[in-house]
């Protein structure tokens, strides 16, 4: 399949374009560059011998949409990646989020559907589960709109409801809908991987950093959670993995709308991240327990078991090969891709 990939040049962007790239598919980036770097078109290329060519631009602008097929279609299927996902960043700028996360679908949708793709698959998010009774999270876990903590998590809902009412009235359209839990990690070649502009909000790059001496010390965002060494407890997935599962679901891509987790089902406590990151460069971290981040939920993970029925995909990698993989890619990077 020829594939486009909107935001194709991020971090799980670039891990599935590879993997696509590896499973005998073709792969177009289309990416605005606002959170990565050009670099990565050729880091792809070093990894698989393949090309992903990179078409800069908005992915909200049609034009920009446009000018994508016209330079590379055409394409059987768009994945779309383009968004912004700061849960923090979404509280200050509610409209900048529901404008870019929810124009970018509208204009992919509209440019693809004009050209007659088969598949719409979609970069969903594990925190449209509104309700924590309902752990370990299945697909028809419960959604509540208004119940949601945040802007961000509200855009990715609000786009599969889009996402859904439109592939109702083209039903030969595939929409595929994958709720991302906690992605971390890095390809094992140390060539692409996670690097975040300035500090990062997320635990596994700011843990990395600590590691690599660009950050003093790592904050504990509290341990008086109702879990077993009171810190919270999330389902991290390797980015291979993920990217693994981008790629099962175009395969087994049919008529209908859908929606997956793509997790381990496993949680996994902030102490116990950093467990495994200390065993992976053998010493200790410099840590301090600091008070609790608002807005955030003690434990969240998933029962991921409808994609390895549906799609023949399951996780494969344990914490350990991620803490591995992520000090391997800062190691080789220690300033991202900017060094
Ligand atoms: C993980 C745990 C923190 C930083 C992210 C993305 C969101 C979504 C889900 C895709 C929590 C703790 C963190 C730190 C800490 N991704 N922590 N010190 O909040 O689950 O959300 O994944 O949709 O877009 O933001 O991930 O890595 O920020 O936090 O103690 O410096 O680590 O309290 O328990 P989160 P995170």
């Amino acid at each position: 399949m020829r594939v486009l990939l909107a935001g194709g040049a991020g971090y799980i962007g670039a891990h599935t374009a590879v993997a696509l790239l590896d499973a005998g598919h073709e792969a177009v980036l289309l990416d605005s560059l606002d959170n990565t770097s050009a670099i990565v078109e050729q880091r792809i290329a070093q990894i698989t011998g393949k090309e992903a060519p990179l078409v800069t631009g908005d992915a909200a602008d049609d034009e920009v949409v446009e000018s994508a097929f016209a330079q590379h279609g055409p394409f059987d299927a768009i994945i779309h990646f383009a968004a912004r996902k700061a849960v923090g960043e979404s509280t200050q700028q509610p409209l900048e989020y529901y404008a870019n996360n929810l124009d970018s679908t509208f204009a992919l949708l509209r440019v693809g559907l004009a050209h007659g793709i088969r598949s719409f698959v979609f970069s969903s998010t594990g925190t449209v589960y509104s309700d924590p009774a309902d752990l370990p999270f299945t697909e028809e876990s419960t959604r509540h709109l208004v119940e949601l903590s945040n802007p961000y998590s509200r855009s990715k809902l609000m786009n599969e409801v889009v996402l859904q009412d439109v592939q109702r009235v083209h039903p030969e359209l595939n929409v595929t809908s994958l709720r991302y839990f906690n992605p971390v990690g890095a390809h094992a070649s140390g060539l692409i991987g996670e690097d975040p502009k300035g500090i990062p909000n997320n635990l596994m790059p700011f843990v990395a950093r600590v590691a690599v001496g660009r950050l003093e010390r790592i904050n504990v965002f509290g341990d008086d959670y109702d879990t077993p060494d009171g810190t919270g407890q999330r389902d991290y997935i390797h980015v291979v993995d993920l990217a693994e599962g981008h790629v099962a679901a175009l395969e087994k891509s049919r008529p209908g709308f859908f929606a997956y987790n793509l997790g381990t089902g496993q949680p996994v406590s902030v102490l116990e991240l950093i467990a495994s990151f200390e065993r992976a460069i053998g010493r200790e971290l410099p840590k301090v327990i600091a008070p609790r981040r608002p807005g955030d939920m003690a434990a969240t993970y998933c029962d991921p078991s409808k994609a390895e029925r549906e799609l023949g995909w399951k996780a494969r990698f344990t914490i350990d090969d991620m803490t591995r993989d992520v000090w391997n890619w800062q190691q080789k990077n220690p300033d991202g891709y900017q060094g």
